[in-house]
């Protein structure tokens, strides 16, 4: 994501929030401590936080603010890959260029990290120390991350991935999974940070809604096509593992270049839909591109 200008700077932010968070903690297990640390603060590319922090600034909202979103969606994210990863799921012995948390430590120690790290999301976004005019938005942010984690959002995904296994899938099927799987929380990423301006209109919101649900569709297409299209060491995880595993993806069922079609028309939809809004929004447009260009 080089071509964003401040990527790099909120990266950094989050990363060291992140690190702060998890030093502060006091975790009698020095495994478990180190498993979460593991599964959190080794590489990935932040984008959810990135998301909800472009979101607030086109909004005018402040970072200190937007910190907390951010670390609690990327908690909620990282628990997610160490379930996904395990044996009983997706079976990956590598994430990130890394072994995964099942196999640098143990499945029960992967698992319980992933669920402290759950729980570490809420915790993060009822305490953290929001400015007066947020504080009575709290209770509304934990309820928008419960619906985009559990299973009518993130989990319900998962299952319905686990469930199309082996299986043809329509078109519209994979749309609700995908939708759910890796859109619930984009989605989230956006509306959460919307959620904390003062004077937003239903009519914008409904625009960035629509904005975050094409990107975040157009992210797992993409997701499917590099699966096939970049190497291992581009993806820093295996390539090829749907395909091993038989999972139903937009190119299994579209054809590679009907996957890249798709994925294009999804993001000329997403610029449209910021196109409405009467924001600074380049650095979503910006990362819309990114969405769609991406190879790892
Ligand atoms: C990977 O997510 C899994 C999906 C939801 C497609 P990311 O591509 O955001 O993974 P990291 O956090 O950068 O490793
Ligand atoms: C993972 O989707 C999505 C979640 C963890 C919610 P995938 O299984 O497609 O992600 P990768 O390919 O392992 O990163
Ligand atoms: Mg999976
Ligand atoms: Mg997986
Ligand atoms: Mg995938």
């Amino acid at each position: 994501m080089s071509s964003l200008v401040n990527h790099d700077i909120l990266q950094q932010r989050i990363n060291l929030f992140l690190e702060q968070k998890l030093a502060q903690l006091v975790i009698n297990d020095e495994k478990l401590h180190q498993a979460m640390a593991y599964g959190l603060l080794i590489g990935g590319k932040r984008i959810r936080p990135y998301l909800v922090y472009i979101t607030g600034e086109a909004l005018d909202i402040s970072l200190d603010d937007l910190d907390g979103i951010a670390g609690a969606l990327e908690c909620i994210h990282a628990y997610s890959l160490l379930h996904d990863d395990l044996p009983a799921m997706d079976d990956d012995d590598l994430r990130r260029g890394k072994p995964t948390c099942h196999k640098a430590f143990d499945e029960a120690t992967a698992i319980l990290a992933g669920d402290s790290l759950q729980t570490l999301a809420f915790d993060i976004l009822a305490n953290h120390n929001f400015s007066e005019a947020i504080k009575p938005k709290q209770i509304k942010l934990v309820q928008q991350l419960v619906t985009a984690s559990g299973y009518q959002g993130m989990c319900g995904g998962q299952a319905l991935d686990l469930a199309a296994t082996d299986k043809k899938i329509s078109l519209e099927q994979l749309e609700t999974l995908h939708s759910l799987k890796t859109g619930a929380l984009l989605e989230a990423s956006v509306l959460m940070a919307a959620e904390c301006a003062q004077q937003i209109s239903e009519q914008d919101k409904q625009s960035l809604k629509e904005y975050a649900q094409l990107i975040g569709l157009a992210y797992q297409v993409q997701d499917d096509i590099i699966d096939i299209t970049s190497t291992q060491e581009q993806l820093g995880k295996p390539s090829g593992s749907d395909l091993i595993s038989n999972k139903s993806t937009y190119p299994a069922l579209l054809g590679l270049q009907g996957a890249q079609q798709k994925a294009e028309n999804l993001f000329q939809q997403a610029l449209q839909a910021l196109a409405r809004l009467p924001y600074n929004t380049q650095s979503l447009a910006e990362f819309a591109t990114f969405i769609v260009k991406r190879n790892h």
